[in-house]
């Protein structure tokens, strides 16, 4: 079946090469229905089952970082983002299974729903009222405990920023595991992952010093998956809600180069 079909592109004359620079599938709602496939099982686990994002960015908007055409896509889909979540697909998937990709992506472009706040309003709730830059980076600005934000805006969707403001508990960042030890006298140190294993643990106290641990010297050692960041849930206003995410989806870290 599979080799059908590459007979018959390769008898229309179809160039599947990195070099294209429009899809040569483009419009082709088999091709789209095909990467759909493809995309249920290597992307959704951080897109979402309808590439509406989750832990990745929202792929349905449109907009996208990495440029606006085909050749764009095809390019990170196949070389990655260096230093991200997003893997590299080139040595798993043939040129033509990147462009079905591509096909499906573009099939599932939909209007926007960017956050409706107000992003200046958001900015001064994170530095002032909300107390988030006392653990989050913005730009090497602020605390260490939590993830750098400087580019959640661009790695992250909408609705994961929303959720990880609201109930920070639901899915934690990989890596940024809360720790609790307790020692032989009973006192508790808690703090967020720095490593684990079975022998030591090493974590970030809330005064961001680092502390090591040997699990022979204490009583126990736990990783817990609930947050150190406080529910926001009850402490923020709707419209400070809002106002919070408007700012956050702004975050696109350092222009890209291009
Ligand atoms: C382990 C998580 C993960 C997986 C699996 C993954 N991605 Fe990504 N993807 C990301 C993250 C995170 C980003 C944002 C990177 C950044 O900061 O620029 C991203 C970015 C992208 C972008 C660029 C978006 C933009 O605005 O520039 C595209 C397109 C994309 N992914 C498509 C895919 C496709 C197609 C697959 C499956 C073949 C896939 N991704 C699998 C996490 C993932
Ligand atoms: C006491 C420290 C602390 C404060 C204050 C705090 N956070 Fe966090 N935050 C964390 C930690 C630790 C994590 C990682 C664990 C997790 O996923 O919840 C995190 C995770 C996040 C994430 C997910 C990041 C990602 O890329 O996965 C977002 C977004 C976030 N915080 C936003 C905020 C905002 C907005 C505020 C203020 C309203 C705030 N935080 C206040 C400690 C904090």
């Amino acid at each position: 079946m599979k080799g059908i079909w590459l007979v018959a592109w390769a008898a229309a004359g179809i160039c599947f090469g990195q070099t294209a620079k429009t899809n040569p599938l483009a419009g082709d709602p088999q091709a789209a229905e095909a990467g759909r496939g493809v995309f249920r099982v290597y992307c959704s686990p951080c897109h979402g089952i309808k590439a509406e994002g989750a832990r990745g960015p929202d792929l349905t908007l449109g907009v996208f970082n990495a440029g606006s055409g085909d050749a764009d896509l095809f390019a990170v889909i196949a070389g990655g983002v260096p230093g991200t979540e997003m893997p590299a697909f080139a040595a798993r998937f043939a040129d033509e299974h990147v462009w079905r990709l591509v096909a499906y992506i573009r099939s599932v472009k939909k209007e926007s729903a960017a956050a409706k706040g107000d992003a200046e309003a958001g900015e001064k709730l994170f530095w002032g009222k909300g107390a988030c830059g006392q653990c989050h980076m913005v730009n090497a600005k602020g605390g260490r405990l939590g993830p750098d934000l400087s580019r959640a805006g661009r790695q992250r969707s909408l609705a994961y920023l929303r959720s990880s403001v609201v109930t920070p508990g639901a899915e934690i960042t990989p890596g940024f595991a809360t720790i609790t030890v307790v020692k032989n006298d009973g006192s508790k140190v808690v703090g967020v992952q720095r490593s684990i294993d079975n022998y030591s643990a090493q974590l970030m106290d809330m005064k961001e010093n680092i502390q090591s641990f040997w699990r022979s010297d204490v009583k126990s050692i736990g990783r817990e998956f609930k947050s150190l960041m406080p529910d926001y849930g009850k402490t923020l206003s709707a419209t400070e809600l809002d106002d919070m995410l408007a700012y956050l989806t702004r975050l696109k870290g350092e222009e890209t180069k291009r």
